[in-house]
């Protein structure tokens, strides 16, 4: 046995986990088993190793084909039609495993639905189990007695390293590459594969291989390339090099503070200590003082993975697919675990739905309540941070105890910090901040947020490149004199937004 296989054989653990789990669903007497899963083709092999170590027959439907026993050429006449399948199971004698794929929508027909139950009924008293599979899977409730759910999460990366090994193997049938990978560099390919279904990770790895002929080095890098490319054409999940740091951020001390604790706590070093994970935190205040900033920043101060949700997005593009999109990128996150998921503006998809529920049918309150399912339930590892502009729009549900460690309220600088946003943005820009007169800017920008302050020097950078001279302290104050800040402007939301954080939220700085 070669050192790799012998790995894979040992690490294999998981898997054997499943199906040991789905083995004992099975031996005690679950009459309908429920797999929300993307990958049909991996319930529908575990099924049949399960069934033959059982030894019982396996029946597998889908509408296009009818039903059929695993093994069998012809399906079994007329059970195309959902109505009839049932009927015939009813007619199938002994112990038996039917999968039925996506038959979940049929089962909002009173009769199908009747006879679900019935059946359900005679097969409490043998090893007789219907397995339901779809992508999202909403039982009606009046089945809730009979069913019982099997989780299938997306492959780990000891799963991925048996799709390498088959890509590798397949593809090098039909054309001729080099393989200059050892062990560790197979298992880092299949590392960088995690987030992808089975079946995405074989269709991006030959894409990857098919470009450069070799499978080397530069195939670990192409595939993580591609993995981020892949993710983000699904539109919902976007993975981000988490490239921004506590440094960027002026001030917010607290909310600095309070992360720094907690840093490390998501990794296995801080749990095998016994530290409780952190979930995530929802960071809310005024306009520009760097809320969406000190979010995405929290990865790259961690050393974290970062990927941004955009929950807008659920809305716009899948109609009628927006909590299968949103369950997906959920659980492609937890496969990223440990993980940083950036979500700005949370808002703008979990709003408070009262009055636009009449509207999209319900679609948003489903969206929610997928959300807030999976906010109780989840495993550890992804660690939300949130932000939001408004957060008179956000559901109750959302903000109750529990569901975020903290909220956080992000105030206006006051003039130390304006001093040090002078700095920071001044440094970025590559001029040196010593030969400005700091105090003397922030003294003059009270009520200025940090965007404003950042748009100032932009400003006085542009005024000073057409007079011919350098950037000085006297354009900034004249670009600062020039401006009236939005807490000038919008005066009265800003008090209101504060006084709906003095008891409900953290200040941040
Ligand atoms: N505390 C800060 N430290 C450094 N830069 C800041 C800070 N606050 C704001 N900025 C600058 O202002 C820009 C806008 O900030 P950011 O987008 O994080 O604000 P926001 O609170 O999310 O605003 P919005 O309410 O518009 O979403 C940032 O890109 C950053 O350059
Ligand atoms: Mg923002």
């Amino acid at each position: 046995m070669s050192p790799l296989s012998a790995q894979l054989d040992q690490k294999s653990g998981r898997r054997r986990d499943k199906k040991d789990e789905l083995r004992l669903l099975i031996n005690s007497c679950h009459p309908i088993i429920a797999v929300e899963t993307f990958e049909e083709t991996r319930v529908e092999e575990l099924l049949a190793e399960v069934a033959l170590e059982l030894n019982v027959p396996l029946f597998v439907w889908s509408v296009t084909s009818g039903l059929a026993r695993k093994g069998a050429e012809a399906p079994i006449y007329h059970t195309d039609d959902p109505e009839q399948v049932l009927a015939n199971i009813a007619l199938i004698r002994g112990d038996a495993l039917f999968l039925l794929k996506d038959f979940e929508r049929y089962l909002e027909q009173d009769r199908i639905l009747r006879r679900m139950r019935e059946l359900a009924e005679s097969f409490r008293d043998a090893r007789r189990s219907i397995v339901l599979s779809g992508a999202s899977l909403k039982l009606p409730p009046e089945l809730n007695e009979e069913v019982v759910p099997f989780r299938f999460e997306l492959p780990d990366a000891d799963l991925l390293l048996q799709v390498v090994l088959g890509t590798l193997a397949e593809l090098g049938k039909k054309i001729s590459y080099k393989v200059e990978l050892d062990s560790n560099g197979l298992r880092q390919l299949a590392q960088n594969l995690v987030g992808l279904t089975s079946e995405e990770a074989r269709r991006t790895l030959t894409k990857c291989l098919l470009q450069s002929v070799h499978a080397d080095a530069s195939t670990i890098t192409a595939v993580l390339e591609a993995k981020r490319l892949a993710l983000r054409q699904e539109g919902v999940l976007e993975y981000l090099k988490a490239d921004a740091s506590f440094a960027d951020v002026a001030d917010l001390k607290n909310l600095k503070e309070w992360l720094r604790k907690r840093r490390g706590a998501l990794t296995a070093e801080g749990q095998r200590f016994g530290l409780v994970p952190p979930k995530g935190i929802l960071i809310t205040g005024v306009q520009g003082c760097g809320k969406s900033l000190s979010a995405k920043a929290v990865a790259g101060e961690w050393g974290l993975e970062l990927a941004k949700l955009d929950a807008g997005a659920l809305y716009d593009k899948y109609v009628g697919e927006s909590e299968k999109h949103l369950r997906k990128s959920l659980g492609t996150a937890e496969q990223l675990a440990p993980i940083v998921l950036w979500i700005d503006e949370i808002e703008k998809g979990f709003a408070s739905t009262g009055a636009s529920a009449a509207v999209d049918a319900g679609l948003s309150q489903r969206i929610l309540a997928t959300f807030l399912t999976w906010l109780q339930d989840r495993q550890s590892g992804v660690f939300i941070a949130a932000t939001s502009n408004d957060i008179s729009a956000l559901p109750p549900e959302l903000l109750r105890k529990g569901r975020f460690d903290e909220i956080f309220f992000v105030d206006l600088p006051d003039a130390e910090t304006r001093a040090e946003l002078f700095r920071i943005h001044l440094q970025r820009r590559g001029r040196d901040a010593a030969q400005f007169d700091l105090a003397a800017l922030a003294a003059a920008c009270d009520g200025f947020s940090g965007a404003e302050i950042e748009q100032a020097v932009i400003s006085a950078l542009y005024t000073a490149f057409s007079q011919k001279q350098q950037l000085s302290t006297d354009i900034l104050l004249g670009e600062l004199r020039a401006t009236r800040p939005l807490a000038v402007t919008r005066q009265e939301d800003i008090a209101a937004l504060r006084a709906w954080a003095r008891d409900r939220a953290v200040p941040a700085n």
